[in-house]
């Protein structure tokens, strides 16, 4: 189905849970992670019946994100009968990868095609600092299992962080030539409440390009990202600006929180909840969200913060 600006909307992102094992400083707050009221999270059924009604509007595309999805208890039934939608031609998934070593295999055959993992730095202690928690040979093993495990694609995504992973980007950019993966880079979109990097923090993601000298422009497109690539890799860099808006214009794609709302863009603070309706309340509802969807995140390219009234790990990033 086409919005108001004409832009062709064939993109889901469904967060599954709200809930992570980690605690990324830009994600989440360390403490008061509110669990959702089990009620008022939508069921798996619900979510496969929002996922119909996707379909019937012409979405062919599904991301399920969280929080982290692999924390939800029946992620591989969600995945399996999300994959088997009529219309649904692919699905992805969005992780932090610690939990792959052990459920890779099983994502891959539940119909999962491709993988995006978040890694922002490649030292350990700085991986404990920013996820406030996390391990990160863990990561790097759950990287090596979707490797193995043969998805259709792997993509890496690190969030640019001014004074704290800023000069791993040779390093991280390195990974495309060791493993057939893509390495993104995406612009640190600040949220409401946000007050933990100071201005240095926000660079530009052209940046990365200064560091990385040898990069050309690849010859391929993926939606969002502008491509690069080094000489003898296996994968591309993607740089992502979300502060810039420019990619507002080819936004293809609508969201639905784990509890059932659906956002016509990650950085508006309107919302429509589908909890509780059947079929064809979910397919008005997404008309509807459609219709609403802005033509631009303008508060992000002005230099002010989001106004999403949720932190990112609610939304599903
Ligand atoms: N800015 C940019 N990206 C973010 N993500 C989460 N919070 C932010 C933020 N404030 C993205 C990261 C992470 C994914 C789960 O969500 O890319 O890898
Ligand atoms: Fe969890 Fe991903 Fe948010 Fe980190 S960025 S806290 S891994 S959901």
């Amino acid at each position: 189905m086409k919005d108001g600006y004409g832009r062709n909307i064939s993109y889901l992102r469904l967060s599954v849970t709200d809930l992570c094992n980690l605690r990324c400083r830009y994600c989440m707050p360390e403490e008061g992670v509110c669990k959702l009221a089990h009620d008022r999270l939508l069921t798996e059924d619900e979510m496969v019946t929002a996922v119909r009604a996707a379909a019937g509007l012409g979405i062919t595309k599904v991301r399920i994100t969280g929080g982290e999805p692999l924390v939800k208890p029946n992620i591989l039934s969600i995945c399996r009968r999300v994959a088997a939608v009529e219309g649904i031609a692919e699905t992805d998934l969005t992780t932090n990868a610690t939990r792959l070593p052990a459920m890779a295999q099983a994502l891959r055959e539940a119909g999962i095609r491709r993988v995006n993992i978040s890694l922002d730095t490649l030292n350990a202690e700085k991986y404990a600092f920013i996820t406030r928690r996390g391990v990160l040979a863990e990561a790097m093993e759950g990287i090596r299992a979707a490797l193995a495990a043969g998805f259709d694609k792997v993509k890496i995504n690190a969030v640019l962080i001014g004074g704290f992973n800023e000069d791993e980007v040779p390093a991280l950019a390195e990974l495309t030539r060791r493993w057939p993966v893509d390495m993104r880079f995406i612009e640190l979109m600040p949220m409401p409440g946000d007050t933990l990097f100071g201005e240095q923090a926000y660079i530009p993601a052209d940046r990365v390009l200064d560091m990385l000298p040898e990069a050309a422009p690849a010859a391929e497109h993926d939606g969002v990202a502008r491509l690069y690539r080094l000489p003898g890799a296996m994968g591309n860099i993607g740089l992502i600006s979300p502060l810039s808006s420019h990619f507002c214009g080819e936004c293809n794609r609508l969201r639905l929180t784990a509890d059932g709302h659906l956002k016509p863009c990650l950085h508006s603070r309107e919302e429509i909840c589908i909890k509780g309706l059947d079929e064809a309340g979910m397919t008005q509802a997404m008309r509807e969200a459609i219709r609403m969807k802005p033509r631009q995140h303008d508060p992000l390219s002005r230099g002010e913060p989001s106004r999403a009234a949720r932190q990112m790990n609610q939304i599903g990033g």
